[in-house]
This record gives C-alpha cells, sequence and structure tokens, in this order.
C-alpha cells in the first residue's frame, strides 16, 4: 500500500468529520437543546424494533409532528434507523447532534453560509478570537420550524407587578 493510499484510508477514517471531502471546519456550539432525559436515546431504541412506516406516534413522541416538508419527507431520512444517537445526512453519513447545522445546510445552503459567516443566526465572540455559533435547532424546531421559530420571551410585565416606583399607572 502507498503513503498516499494510508493517507486517504486515514482521512476516510475520520468519517462524519469530513463531509463530501470538504476538511472540518470547527463551530463552537453550546449543547444541543434537548428535552432533559431524552438521550441516549439508544437507551430506548437500542433494544427496539426499527419501525419505518409513517404514521401517528402514540406510544411515544406523540408531541412531535412532522411539519416540515412533510409529504416527502419522514423520521429516519434524518434519525439514523440502526443509530437513534445520530443524524443522519442525505449521503448516508451519520454525524452527532452538535453537528446538525450540516443536516440542515444539505437544504438550507445559503442559510448555512449566511450561519457561518455570522449573518444568520447568532455568533459570539471575538472577530478574530474563538467565536461561538447557536445550533439552527436553538431557533428552529426541526419538526415544525415554520411555526415556532424562536423561543418564546418571557411574559410582559402587567401593571402592578413588579414596576419600579413612579412607573405604575401610566396605562
Ligand atoms: C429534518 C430532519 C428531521 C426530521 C424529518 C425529524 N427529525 Fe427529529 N430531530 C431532528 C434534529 C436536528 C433534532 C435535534 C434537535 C436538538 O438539537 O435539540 C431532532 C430531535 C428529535 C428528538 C428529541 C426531541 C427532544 O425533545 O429533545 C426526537 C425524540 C425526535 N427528533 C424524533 C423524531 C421523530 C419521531 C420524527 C418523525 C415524526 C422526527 N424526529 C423527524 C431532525 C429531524
Ligand atoms: C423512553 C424511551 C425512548 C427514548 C428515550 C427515545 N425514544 Fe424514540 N421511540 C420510542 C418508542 C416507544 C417509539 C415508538 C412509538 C410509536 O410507535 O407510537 C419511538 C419511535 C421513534 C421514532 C419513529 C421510528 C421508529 O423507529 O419507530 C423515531 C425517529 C424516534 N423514536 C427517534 C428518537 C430519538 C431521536 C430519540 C432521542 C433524541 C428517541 N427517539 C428517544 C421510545 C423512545
Ligand atoms: C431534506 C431537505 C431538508 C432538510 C434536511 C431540512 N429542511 Fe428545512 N425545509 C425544507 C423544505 C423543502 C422546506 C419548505 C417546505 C416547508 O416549509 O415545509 C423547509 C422549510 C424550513 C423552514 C421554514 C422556511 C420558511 O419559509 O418559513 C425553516 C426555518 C427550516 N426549514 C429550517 C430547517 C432546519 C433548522 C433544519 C435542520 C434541523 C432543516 N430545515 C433541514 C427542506 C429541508
Ligand atoms: C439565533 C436564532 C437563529 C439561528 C441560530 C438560526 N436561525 Fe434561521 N431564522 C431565524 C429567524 C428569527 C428567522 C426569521 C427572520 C429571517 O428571515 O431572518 C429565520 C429564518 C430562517 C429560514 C427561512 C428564511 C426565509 O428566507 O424565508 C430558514 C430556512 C432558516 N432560518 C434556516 C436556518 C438554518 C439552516 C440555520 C442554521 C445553519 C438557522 N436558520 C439558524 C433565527 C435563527
Amino acid at each position: 500500500m502507498t503513503a498516499g493510499a494510508v493517507l486517504l484510508l486515514a482521512a476516510l477514517a475520520l468519517g462524519p468529520a469530513t463531509v463530501a471531502g470538504a476538511p472540518k471546519e470547527d463551530f463552537r456550539v453550546p449543547p444541543p437543546p434537548l428535552t432533559e432525559g431524552i438521550f441516549p436515546c439508544s437507551e430506548c431504541h437500542a433494544s427496539m424494533e426499527v419501525d419505518r412506516r409513517r404514521r401517528d406516534l402514540t406510544d411515544m413522541h406523540d408531541d412531535i409532528v412532522l411539519k416540515h416538508d412533510e409529504e416527502h419527507r419522514w423520521c429516519l431520512d434524518c434519525h439514523a434507523p440502526d443509530d437513534r444517537d445520530r443524524l443522519r445526512l442525505a449521503g448516508g453519513q451519520l454525524i452527532g447532534f452538535s453537528e446538525s447545522y450540516l443536516l440542515c445546510g444539505q437544504c438550507h445552503g445559503d442559510k448555512l453560509r449566511d450561519w457561518k459567516v455570522g449573518v444568520h443566526g447568532k455568533r459570539t465572540g471575538s472577530w478574530n478570537g474563538p467565536k461561538q455559533y447557536l445550533l439552527c435547532a436553538h431557533c428552529h424546531d426541526p419538526h415544525a420550524p415554520r411555526f415556532k421559530p424562536m423561543k418564546p420571551e418571557p411574559p410582559p410585565v402587567r401593571p402592578g407587578q413588579a414596576v419600579r416606583p413612579g412607573e405604575a399607572d401610566h396605562e
């Protein structure tokens, strides 16, 4: 085997880190906004049969109703059937939940480009120092992105509630 072939194999072994041959770019993100206790998914799924039927879920996840290109899509297009702890790209590569922007970017490439340069979404940090990005999923519900674009703000303060002196009675 040539040194070149060894290098190629080593690069392939990196797997999900290299998407479509591109070098890995590092985006520091906070933990994915998963519901507490739901992860690892494999805690339940490792011992379950994969059920590929498109259906209303009743025994679990009944809060998830797909409203995201749902005529063309089903759960297992994004969630790896045999490794429920990971997401699945169109080409079959598996990625972690902290890399979900790669999945979104396969169909929303313009948004992913804008996100990387800090035009879309939210990026903090100095221009030449470490930057932190919010995942697409921090703002968009992957299952119904149109209807819940943002986490709701806390409710407005009602008159008479925690108002500073002098600010009441302006209704
Ligand atoms: C377009 C891709 C996509 C499709 C289709 C999809 N999901 Fe997801 N799902 C995601 C992503 C991305 C996350 C991670 C969100 C996060 O980081 O919190 C997720 C999170 C989840 C979670 C964790 C939810 C929680 O409360 O934290 C469950 C359970 C889940 N999906 C089940 C499903 C089921 C069941 C379906 C089909 C009815 C489905 N998904 C369809 C992309 C998808
Ligand atoms: C407490 C157990 C439990 C956990 C944890 C769990 N699931 Fe499930 N999941 C189920 C059950 C039960 C069903 C079948 C529901 C039905 O058929 O009504 C299911 C169904 C699904 C389906 C539909 C496809 C299939 O194989 O039936 C997807 C996709 C899915 N889960 C994704 C996830 C993801 C992603 C996570 C982690 C973020 C997760 N689940 C965590 C119990 C669980
Ligand atoms: C396989 C392709 C595909 C993937 C993967 C995908 N989307 Fe979409 N998305 C679509 C299509 C097609 C639409 C338009 C139809 C619809 O809104 O249901 C859409 C609609 C949207 C919208 C609503 C746009 C509007 O006009 O208001 C948002 C936001 C969105 N997606 C975000 C995401 C995020 C975040 C992810 C990753 C978790 C993602 N998408 C993954 C195909 C995809
Ligand atoms: C900080 C929150 C935030 C993050 C992070 C974020 N978005 Fe958005 N996104 C928004 C808001 C708010 C809108 C609606 C206003 C707008 O169009 O800019 C939106 C709109 C969209 C739309 C519909 C826009 C259109 O042209 O109609 C898509 C698709 C989308 N986002 C995809 C993504 C993807 C993919 C990512 C990750 C690569 C992402 N977003 C990250 C907040 C966010």
